[in-house]
């Protein structure tokens, strides 16, 4: 049984809520989702505890995001560089998907949540693709939160194909050089059809992209917090909103 979160839990989230500008929520936010293995590090445990811990946090951050009606979560699960990790790590990583869904897929279809991915979904494991693809269809028509979740992605291999594909769809008179402005190009990226995100958080301290959405960030404001994300919550999540409420936004201008 799920069980729906209160707006506001705790006297530091009514504290959030004095401030609070709710006409002012980031439509997209995305999540680099890191600090699993130095959680488990710091309890003696394997890595995959930490990840494994990972999986509860994600749904934590989806009931928030949902509850504060943000429209897109992107959330950076697989990059196309973890490839690198230990058989042993990767095994387990893939498998997580599957665990989430067969855990929550009831409460995401309950608050109306829809599933996608981004990224070279073709060259996961059949397994992982299996339960992913019955979670995407599942979901489909529902028009709550869009929970993306970034598999296999790598945002450099995203711009190449981008650019191959245009350059084939020049060959073949499919569309001009002319016609090519930042709007047809962002079309061919594999965030077709989203708004570009306005919130990117990193959670365990470090503040680097890690080729994460290069493209679509170029004017989002950035969040960075110490915490490791196996002990992300609503209330960290809040403590973000707070701050991209406070941010002027003059993308470029004055
Ligand atoms: C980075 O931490 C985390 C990852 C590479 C995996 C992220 C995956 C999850 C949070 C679970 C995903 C859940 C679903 C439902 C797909 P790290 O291992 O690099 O941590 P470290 O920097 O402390 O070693």
């Amino acid at each position: 049984m799920s069980m729906k979160l209160p707006f506001f839990k705790t006297k530091q989230i009514d504290d959030h809520k004095e401030h609070k500008d709710i006409e002012n929520i980031p439509n997209h936010v995305a999540i680099i989702m890191d600090g699993n293995g130095r959680w488990a590090k710091k309890r003696s445990l394997p890595r995959i505890a930490g990840h494994k811990e990972g999986v509860n946090a994600v749904m934590k951050v989806v009931r928030a995001a949902s509850n504060y009606n943000v429209k897109v979560l992107t959330l950076y699960a697989f990059s196309t560089e973890n490839w690198k990790r230990p058989k042993s790590e990767i095994d387990f990583l893939m498998k997580l998907p599957k665990e989430f869904l067969h855990i929550y897929l009831p409460e995401l279809m309950e608050k109306n949540v829809r599933i996608e991915t981004i990224g070279d979904f073709d060259a996961l494991p059949a397994h992982t693709k299996k339960a992913v693809q019955y979670a995407k269809d599942k979901t489909k028509n529902n028009d709550g939160l869009l929970l993306n979740f970034a598999l296999n992605y790598g945002s450099r291999y995203e711009i190449m194909q981008a650019v191959k594909q245009i350059m084939t769809d020049i060959d073949c008179s499919k569309i001009t050089l002319d016609s090519l402005d930042e709007k047809a190009f962002s079309n061919y990226l594999y965030t077709e059809g989203l708004s570009d995100p306005d919130l990117l958080i990193r959670t365990s301290g470090e503040q680097r992209l890690s080729n994460f959405l290069l493209w679509q960030l170029a004017y989002t404001e950035f969040w960075f917090t110490d915490v490791l994300w196996p002990d992300f919550s609503e209330d960290v999540f809040v403590e973000a909103l707070h701050e991209y409420q406070q941010r002027k936004r003059r993308y470029g201008g004055i």
